[in-house]
């Protein structure tokens, strides 16, 4: 198994690639230390897991309140003993995101805070959990939007993910020394229920299938198994990396 003994933090375990992530994580031999703001969806999570045999505790919270993230650390340790991995995932895409001219600026604040803020606030507490443990891996969720421009734009989002790239190479070279690696990975589109509202509307998916040289937009899994590699040993000579994956959207140039 692939992550035989270690334990791993994950946000958004609730829904779509952080749901899934669970599911595979733990059937690889994690122990999860699993956190959702939605708690009914966290629950089913939990329930998944332990169906098929998996060790999973959950922690409620909002990755936006520095509380809660240092709560369900804390707790984490707390059950398990150690973090290994941190897999930053929890974020949202708000419907009234556009361009810096029409975006609320109450949208941007909730995107900063979540996508942005709720990764720090994860590193923030549980990089200390990792050097504890003597080193781990840090996974955090960017998107290919913050690698190239967009004409149909969501600038909180972009902003958001930006600022999750340049964080995660700061953290690799910051404790690459000290056994702490920190990639990101940038997902193209993915189906889960954060692009319900896009990928509902024919005309606005017909426009974005028809960038993808893989002709498909991605799954869940697409994503969780380059996590998978991220999270394991197996990748323990690359940090400061933006692993894209994403049916190659991002090198289409017609
Ligand atoms: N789906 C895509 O096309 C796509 C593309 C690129 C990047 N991403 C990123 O992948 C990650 C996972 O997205 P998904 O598509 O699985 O979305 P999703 O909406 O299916 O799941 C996101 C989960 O995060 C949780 N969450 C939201 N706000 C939270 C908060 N404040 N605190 C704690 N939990 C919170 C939600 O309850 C939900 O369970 C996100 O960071 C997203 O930005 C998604």
């Amino acid at each position: 198994m692939r992550l035989e003994g270690k334990v791993v933090f994950i946000t958004g375990a609730g829904s779509g690639m952080g749901r899934v992530a669970c599911r595979i994580f733990a059937r690889e031999g994690a122990r999860l230390v699993a956190t959702d703001i939605a708690q009914g969806p966290l629950g089913e999570a939990v329930r998944e897991v332990e169906s098929a045999g998996g060790k999973i505790v959950a922690v409620p919270g909002d990755v936006a309140e520095p509380a809660d993230v240092e709560r369900a650390v804390k707790e984490g340790v707390r059950a398990f003993g150690r973090l290994d991995v941190l897999y930053n995932n929890a974020g949202i895409f708000p419907d009234d995101d556009g361009s810096v001219v029409d975006t609320p600026l109450s949208t941007l604040d909730w995107t900063l805070d979540v996508n942005l803020k709720g990764v720090f606030y994860c590193c923030k507490y549980g990089v200390p959990a990792l050097l504890a443990a003597g080193g781990g891996s840090i996974v955090n969720i960017a998107s290919f939007v913050a690698l190239v421009g967009c004409t149909v734009p969501q600038d909180a989002y972009t902003t958001s993910k930006g600022g999750v790239i340049a964080l995660t190479r700061s953290l690799a070279v910051q404790y690459g020394k000290q056994g702490i690696r920190a990639n990101a990975i940038c997902p193209g589109p993915i189906e889960t229920p954060l692009l319900r509202q896009i990928l509902s509307d024919p005309a606005k998916r017909a426009l974005r299938l028809n960038r993808i040289p893989l002709g498909r937009f991605g799954k869940p899994e697409d994503v969780v198994h380059a996590a998978l590699f991220l999270a394991s040993d197996e990748s323990a000579w690359m940090t400061g990396t933006t692993f894209v994956v994403d049916g190659g959207i991002t090198v289409n140039y017609f």
